[in-house]
């Protein structure tokens, strides 16, 4: 057990996790083949997370090393984390709860602190897997259009960037969706349009996003991922009035960090046991329940 807050160092994961058969590991831990070779008798690595892009699948897959993932139990949760972004960054909230803390509550105006409608507005969802839906259904509740662009169908994503308000990102991170929103992308968005981003951060190009922001070709953005991870104080991005970042807590209550535990749990002990996986996130594997040393 990794007792700090802060991530293992890769050295020291690859010292204490060596003679490991399993390993539990979150979304900050990097587990390539080199570490996989370290670990010669390992057959399980449980992913406290949905996304496991922070494991290299193909290598487990070749080694015979199950990996197992945590979906389904932090869909809703996330997708209110989404929501909540949409509101936040349309509505102004942060900016205006930052002006009665210090002291500024303005006065009462019929064109002060205007913001944008989210009712009856236009929401695109890029990716509709899991979450994507899970948010447009809650779309639905606010009476908003809701177009979506997904391998499996939807609008081209240059025309769902174009229509949309709201620009939501529900893919995971793989080679494809890498910088998937860049300067072209942002370009293409409505002047009064928001981008949120509940995936993962390295989806949008950062230094096209803060441009985009900065220069209004969109009007906001709200990110619950960001790249790289953690943002310092001093990013650029944290000088835009028109952003608001949460530090990667979409899946982040009570009773979904369970949900979490128990599903990674479980995976861990079921091949430990030598079965399969009950969220196996490389299917093709042949589970192998002893490793031969590489
Ligand atoms: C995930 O599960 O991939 C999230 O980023 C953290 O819950």
């Amino acid at each position: 057990m990794w007792p700090d807050r802060r991530p293992p160092p890769p050295a020291e994961l690859r010292a204490a996790a060596r003679e490991a058969d399993g390993l539990l590991c979150l979304l900050s831990d990097s587990v390539d083949a080199d570490l996989m070779d370290a670990c010669p008798r390992l057959v399980a690595i449980s992913v406290y997370a949905v996304g496991t892009d922070n494991v290299d699948l193909a290598a487990a897959t070749e080694r015979g090393i199950q990996v197992g993932h945590t979906p389904d139990v932090l869909t809703e949760t996330t997708a209110d984390l989404a929501f909540a972004l949409m509101l936040a960054v349309a509505r102004r909230v942060v900016e205006g709860d930052g002006l009665v803390r210090r002291g500024e509550w303005p006065p009462w105006e019929p064109s002060a602190f205007l913001g944008e409608d989210v009712n009856g507005a236009t929401l695109g969802i890029v990716g509709m897997g899991r979450i994507g839906s899970a948010l447009a259904r809650r779309a639905e509740g606010f009476a908003m259009e809701v177009l979506h662009s997904a391998r499996s169908g939807g609008l081209p994503l240059a025309e769902l960037l174009e229509r949309s308000d709201f620009v939501s990102l529900h893919v995971p991170l793989t080679p494809e969706t890498r910088a998937l929103i860049g300067e072209d992308e942002l370009r293409r968005m409505k002047g009064t349009a928001v981008l949120v981003n509940t995936a993962r951060g390295e989806i949008v190009d950062t230094a096209a996003l803060v441009r985009a922001l900065g220069e209004g070709w969109i009007a906001g953005a709200g990110l619950d991922v960001t790249d790289p991870e953690p943002l310092s104080a001093d990013h650029p991005l944290l000088d835009l009035p028109n952003v608001v970042v949460t530090p990667h807590v979409g899946s982040a209550t009570r009773r979904t960090r369970e949900g979490m535990a128990d599903l990674a749990v479980d995976n861990l002990l079921a091949a430990l046991r030598g079965e399969r996986m009950p969220r196996l996130a490389n299917p093709d594997v042949t589970p192998s329940a002893t490793r031969p040393a590489p």
